[in-house]
């Protein structure tokens, strides 16, 4: 498989405390390793508008509508696409997004229950279709997940009922069995340097255009 644009387009999803940051952390070192120019954001919050926006949704603000919470990942969404992402792309540049559409749908549709039609819809209208080459879904149990968190210091969403919590996990699954050819799910109980390897196997197997000529990753191999 090839890439739908100059660059990679790759985002991470699951729950809080699965372990999105680190991997998106060693993921952008290896790529660093191989000098590929690679840019790591975050939705919301991935632009100057967007981190205003980023405030206001976790705010721990109560009676927010969900329509209204849902807009406002569309509009960060939105900037983020049009100021950093897509622009990224067309220069080349590998975007590794934590969160990204995905998200919408399980937060959004599964967990509060807004028809999953209507945020496909509206995640088409914010992205101009703009779909990732491939997304890392970082899957683990909501009880472990939900333990390995800081409740003393929890935001907006996260403040959410375990059942919440465990309607975003279904969300994702039944999401991630639509899409098989993008959404890879990664065990996220796992040691972090074998999730490490299992994303750099999977990434190139999909991309072997993209890898195929790199000597570090026949060295890495070894
Ligand atoms: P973060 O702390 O992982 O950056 O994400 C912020 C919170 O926003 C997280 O609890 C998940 C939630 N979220 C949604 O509910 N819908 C969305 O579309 C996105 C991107 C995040």
């Amino acid at each position: 498989m090839d890439v739908q644009s100059n660059g990679l387009f790759i985002s991470f999803e699951g729950p809080d405390a699965a372990g999105k940051s680190t991997q998106i952390r060693l993921l952008a070192n290896y790529f660093n390793k191989l000098n590929y120019q690679n840019i790591v954001t975050r939705d919301p919050g991935g632009t100057a508008f967007g981190q205003k926006i980023r405030k206001i949704l976790l705010a721990k603000e109560t009676n927010v509508a969900p329509i209204t919470e849902l807009l406002l990942y569309a509009a960060d969404r939105s900037q983020h696409v049009y100021e950093l992402i897509k622009p990224s792309l067309d220069k080349g540049i590998i975007v590794i997004c934590d969160r990204y559409i995905d998200s919408s749908v399980a937060y959004q549709g599964y967990g509060r229950q807004i028809p999953v039609s209507l945020i496909n819809h509206l995640n088409n209208i914010a992205t101009n279709k703009l779909i990732p080459d491939i997304t890392f879904l970082l899957d683990i149990d909501t009880d472990i997940s939900l333990r390995r968190r800081d409740s003393s210091n929890l935001d907006r969403l996260e403040s959410e009922s375990s059942e919440f919590h465990k309607r975003v996990r279904q969300g994702y699954l039944k999401t991630a069995r639509l899409y098989p050819q993008r959404i890879h799910i990664i065990n996220a109980r796992k040691p972090i340097s074998v999730m490490h390897h299992d994303i750099k196997h999977i990434l190139r197997e999909k991309f072997k255009t993209l890898f195929s000529k790199n000597e570090i990753i026949a060295h890495e191999e070894n």
